[in-house]
């Protein structure tokens, strides 16, 4: 079964058998099939943020489990001074559509995490995060398969191990199918548009107080501009994360490096621009095979076809290499492989 329309790197991918699963009950049975056969199970969400290996064997799964809808009990938490509504969202649906749904419903929590591809069930697994706003602070609750147990958890946010593009999800690889999620989003919006690009976006139009629809709006028409379409360019988003250092380690590449670009993590850390590092280490718009650093952001490294993930990860690690001789900062891949080693 072919994988290649389902990892949006568009890596040529075989697996050895697939199914796509609708219900909870789908996928048990999906499972106890594999288990009784021998068969290593493989779950796939949207493909956004995997490195496929040309051969796969054992049982590939994807959970098309879907539905949304908003559940009442939520609604005017008065311990929070603020209004807040729940959303159940099967893991199965598209990120992007369910941002555009909460967004039509004046919901406020997720309008900045536009067009990031891939499926619901993927967004806590690292924690996904765009222009302020983050996975973390929006999940009530993850409900998963844990297959050491073979019964379904549900994790409240605080078990969930969040961290900047981490959680108990990608710390466990293959442990969780998450198939349904609850988020907890509020009815008034966040009043503080802390990004550079999107002030910038504003100011151009003319907009002073951006409503959610407006904020929507802005950072799809950001990400267009610097992010390739996977549909037209295969990648996987941003390729590395952006590395914390310590206070100390950036004062003192500050001085080396006057345009440093850092954003204030906790204290005492910072975290650095990692497209900025690779930038300068001239990567930018690099072709090497078939693959190559993306012309207008160098966080992103792209496909162009026929080629796989060995030129991919070869790539990855002379940039890595670069990085490391230029600044002494190391780059963290973001994409995990698949299968999981
Ligand atoms: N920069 C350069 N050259 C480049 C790219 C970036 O100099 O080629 C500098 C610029 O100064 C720019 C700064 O780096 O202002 C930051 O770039 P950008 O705003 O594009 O954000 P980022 O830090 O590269 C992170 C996330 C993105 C997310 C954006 C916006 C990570 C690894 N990436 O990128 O997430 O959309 O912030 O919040 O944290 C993803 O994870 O796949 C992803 C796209």
């Amino acid at each position: 079964y072919s994988l290649q329309t389902s990892n949006t790197l568009g890596f040529s991918a075989f697996a050895e058998y697939f199914l796509a699963v609708r219900s909870e009950a789908e996928l048990v049975a999906a499972i106890d099939y594999a288990q009784q056969n021998d068969l290593a199970v493989r779950v796939l969400g949207g493909g956004s943020n995997v490195l496929m290996a040309p051969q796969i064997d054992g049982l590939v799964i994807r959970i098309d489990i879907m539905g949304k809808k908003v559940l009442h009990e939520g609604v005017a938490n008065r311990a929070l001074a603020t209004e807040v509504v729940d959303i159940v969202v099967g893991g199965g649906e598209n990120w992007h559509e369910t941002v555009e749904w909460s967004v039509a419903q004046s919901l406020s929590g997720m309008e900045t995490m536009a067009l990031i591809p891939g499926r619901v069930g993927a967004a806590p697994v690292q924690n996904i995060g765009a222009y302020g706003q983050e996975m973390k602070d929006i999940v009530f609750k993850v409900r998963a398969y844990q297959l050491e147990t073979g019964r379904f958890v549900e994790l409240f946010n605080d078990d969930c191990g969040f961290a900047y593009r981490d959680s108990v999800f990608k710390q466990s690889p293959g442990q969780f199918i998450i198939t349904e999620v609850v988020l907890r989003l509020s009815c008034h919006q966040d009043e503080s548009i802390r990004y550079a690009a999107l002030q910038s976006y504003f100011r151009d139009q003319g907009i002073s107080q951006p409503d959610i629809k407006q904020i929507f709006n802005a950072v799809c028409a950001v990400r267009r501009s610097k992010l390739p379409d996977p549909e037209l360019l295969g990648n996987a988003g941003s390729f590395f994360k952006n590395p914390v250092i310590t206070q100390t380690q950036f004062d003192q590449l500050k001085l080396q490096w006057p345009g440093l670009v850092a954003y204030p993590e906790n204290k005492g850390f910072m975290k650095l621009a990692a497209g900025w590092l690779i930038d300068q280490c001239d990567w930018k718009g690099k072709r090497v095979g078939h693959v190559g650093v993306y012309e207008k952001q160098a966080l992103v490294l792209v496909h162009f076809g026929g080629g796989d993930r060995t030129e991919l990860l070869a790539l990855a690690s002379d940039i890595q290499a670069s990085v490391l001789a230029t600044f002494s900062v190391e780059l963290e891949m973001e994409p995990q492989l698949f299968p999981f080693v």
